[in-house]
């Protein structure tokens, strides 16, 4: 058993797009994946042990209970790649179950390296396992992953914990649509998505009365005071969850208390809040188990099987390359 990391050819130019977002007419934006520096990913596996946020444990207990089902349904021997590994916490149900039929090489795809660290430290001592860490955008790092198979060797692409619901929904089908494209016949894609619940519990998942979550969001506006040197002061911004039913998804918005004028000066401007004007940060898709079912006919895949979690209602679905 070995790892090894792949490094990033690029960082991602954080100043310019904080620029763009910031400068937008109407309505602001930060793109959400700024959320998860060191920082923000060590709030996010906090959100994740939280009691009105069930959304990862809903994710790892059908990983948990149905990992052979799961892996009895695949074409072996399979690859597997996983988009955004987070810890790897969850990945291990499936890692031990295909373990058990072959060896298995394991490629987690993450631009951040100290996700890939933690991801390494959970997985390293399962059996028949080799982890090879691929520090790239997902697309890329998939590209790199599919070009190192065998011949006769399949993928397995785990694309869990409904970070899918992250995507607008258009963006969300061209991004799966791409999946498929690198993909070939029989190769798999394991989805995880969280489904829709009334939006009380929405509300409360994503605005926890420990404030957990408002940290998480704030965290960005700290993360560009730490690396562009902007003078963003938090306590005059404020966090806020909204559900939006005709679109099935929870926005995150950081709301100015009052009208401001922000430095930031390694983006080389400056940006005017109005009172109560928000910056959008992030948005969180909920789900049918059709609507899951569409995305694969669109998609180019068959949904081989469907796991749903009844406590917390979330869906793990296998589809397969036609
Ligand atoms: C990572 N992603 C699936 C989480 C979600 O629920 O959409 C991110 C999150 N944002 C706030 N809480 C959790």
């Amino acid at each position: 058993m070995y790892t090894q990391t792949i490094p990033a050819d690029s960082q991602t130019d954080f100043a310019a797009d904080v620029r763009v977002g910031l400068s937008k007419p109407g309505q602001k934006e930060l793109p959400s994946k700024y959320l998860y520096d060191e920082v923000g990913s060590a709030l996010f596996e906090v959100i994740s042990a939280l009691p009105e946020y069930g959304l990862t444990r809903a994710d790892e207990r059908l990983l948990r209970r149905h990992a052979d089902a799961m892996v009895n349904r695949l074409s072996l021997p399979a690859l597997v790649t996983e988009l955004g590994s987070g810890s790897g916490k969850k990945t291990r149900w499936i890692l031990e179950a295909l373990s058990r039929r072959q060896a298995t090489a394991y490629y987690p795809i993450e631009i951040s390296p100290s996700a890939l660290a933690r991801c390494r430290q959970e997985l390293s001592q399962i059996n028949a396992v080799s982890i090879v860490g691929v520090e790239r955008p997902y697309l890329d790092g998939l590209l790199e992953v599919a070009a190192r198979r065998g011949p006769a060797e399949h993928l397995l692409v785990l694309f869990l914990g409904s970070t899918i619901g992250n995507f607008d929904r258009e963006p969300g089908l061209q991004f799966l649509k791409q999946i498929r494209g690198i993909l070939t016949p029989g190769d798999g894609l394991l989805l995880g998505t969280d489904l829709e619940k009334p939006s009380p519990q929405l509300i409360l998942a994503y605005d926890d009365p420990l404030g957990v979550t408002a940290a998480f969001n704030l965290n960005l506006l700290a993360r560009i005071n730490r690396e562009l040197d902007a003078n963003f002061i938090l306590a005059q911004f404020q966090h806020e969850a909204r559900y939006l039913a005709a679109h099935q998804r929870i926005e995150m918005h950081l709301r100015s208390r009052v009208p401001q004028t922000v430095a930031i000066p390694r983006a080389n401007f400056e940006v005017r809040f109005e009172a109560d004007e928000t910056i959008w940060t992030e948005s969180c898709h909920k789900y049918t188990t059709d609507d899951v079912l569409s995305m694969a006919g669109r998609c180019g895949f068959e949904c081989e099987g469907q796991w749903v979690d009844t406590e917390w209602p979330f869906a793990e679905s296998l589809f397969v390359a036609r």
